[in-house]
């Protein structure tokens, strides 16, 4: 008789730091504690930016209280800690609610919420509804490569940009056009193809030696952010309906630009620093502040400055299956990495430049034991 399996290794911190805090670590395999839940043995997940930010303690307040909130923990509320929000991997135990919909030995993708243990572990629990059977036409490693950074672009063009109640009718999509800047990263690679599913006009910016894969993903046009034209060209290819920063330039670079946009999205909002720095409270009214400063219009030209998020969204995931399904996204992939060798992993990702994204296997490390 097999025997059960009550121990895995998961990279964890105890405290917060740089990436040396990270260590590979035996633990007790996590339990179904709801009956909605599944446990997931992981092959493969991926790397984010998210993923070096809370080894630093980023959000840890907000997180906290979420924890609190939630009782999403196993009696520890902050330490230790697995990072690791994405994955591909097989189904080994499900709660009595599930259903048929996910079986036992189903080979599967999902996404974890921030609050909850990361899947940079042997194995995670997640809510069902979080995780869809794997597009067949994917392996394992990219599939893990997708939903975070997929998640976090639907959600801002979709719920952020308000795609979800302007009409997407062809006649709404061949008018609008929009702009996203970092087109090479984990995010932008898919904010750009999720566009263009939806038949948008997008322009992208990246760093000359990426504008190749850039045009491949469909890109109408494609702006070396590094030339010294790079601002009028900017200027000139505008108005945008939507301006999607996916590097952080801040609404300064496009207003120095002089761009004409109805909406600019920043993915890096000051939302959960001010928490830390300030508390729930003060650091929320500083958030009202924060989000009504930069809304104060520049000689009344453009449209308003927004915030967009990774929304562990079911509609999002079945979104971004079906254009996966469809061939109108695909993966880019920068770099795989050995579970072993995550650290390397985070360093890489640290070190920026990415082309795509970093992948986690863990399969292989499974295969060998
Ligand atoms: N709020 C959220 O929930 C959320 C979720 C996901 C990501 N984010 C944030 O969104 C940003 C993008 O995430 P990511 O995973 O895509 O990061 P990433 O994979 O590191 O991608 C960033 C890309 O932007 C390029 N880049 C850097 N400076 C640029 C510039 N001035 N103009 C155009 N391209 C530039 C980089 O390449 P080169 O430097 O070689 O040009 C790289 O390809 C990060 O800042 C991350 O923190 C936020």
């Amino acid at each position: 008789m097999m025997r059960a399996i009550t121990r895995m290794q998961a990279w964890q911190i105890a405290s917060y730091g740089g990436i040396e805090q990270l260590q590979l670590t035996n633990v007790r395999l996590p339990t179904i504690s709801k009956p909605t839940e599944v446990l997931v043995k992981v092959d493969a997940s991926s790397v984010n930016p998210i993923d070096i930010a809370m080894i630093n303690g980023y959000g840890s307040k907000a997180l906290n209280l979420a924890r609190q909130c939630l009782k999403k923990t196993d009696g520890n509320i902050e330490f230790p800690l697995t990072m690791g929000r994405d994955f591909c991997g097989v189904v080994v135990s499900k709660g009595h609610q599930v259903g048929s919909r996910l079986n036992l030995g189903d080979q599967v993708w999902g996404v974890v919420p921030v609050q909850q243990q990361g899947c940079h572990a042997n194995y995670v629990i997640v809510e069902n509804n979080l995780v869809n059977v794997k597009p067949v036409n994917l392996s394992y490693i990219e599939a893990a490569s997708i939903l975070y950074g997929g998640l976090t672009a639907w959600s801002a063009w979709w719920i952020t940009g308000g795609l979800c109640y302007k009409t997407l009718c062809n006649q709404f999509a061949y008018n609008k056009k929009v702009l996203v800047l970092g087109g090479s990263g984990g995010v932008g690679t898919l904010a750009i193809q999720l566009a263009k599913a939806w038949n948008l006009k997008v322009i992208a910016t990246c760093s000359g030696d990426a504008m190749k894969t850039v045009e491949k993903l469909g890109a109408d046009m494609v702006i070396n952010y590094r030339e010294n034209d790079a601002k009028s060209q900017l200027k000139n290819e505008g108005p945008y309906d939507i301006i999607l920063d996916c590097c952080n330039t801040g609404v300064e670079y496009v207003q120095e630009s002089d761009c004409r946009f109805n909406t600019y999205i920043t993915l890096n909002s000051p939302l959960l620093k001010n928490i830390d720095n300030h508390g729930f409270i003060c650091g929320n009214a500083k958030n009202l502040g924060d989000l009504i400063k930069s809304n104060i219009p520049i000689n009344n030209k453009n449209g308003s400055v927004k915030w967009g998020y990774f929304i562990p969204s079911t509609t999002g995931i079945n979104v971004l299956q079906k254009f996966v399904e469809n061939k109108q996204i695909v993966p880019v992939i920068d770099q795989v990495y050995n579970f072993q060798d995550l650290p390397q992993a985070y360093k890489k990702a640290l070190d920026g430049h990415l082309r795509g994204k970093i992948v986690i296997d863990m399969k292989s490390c499974y295969n060998e034991q």
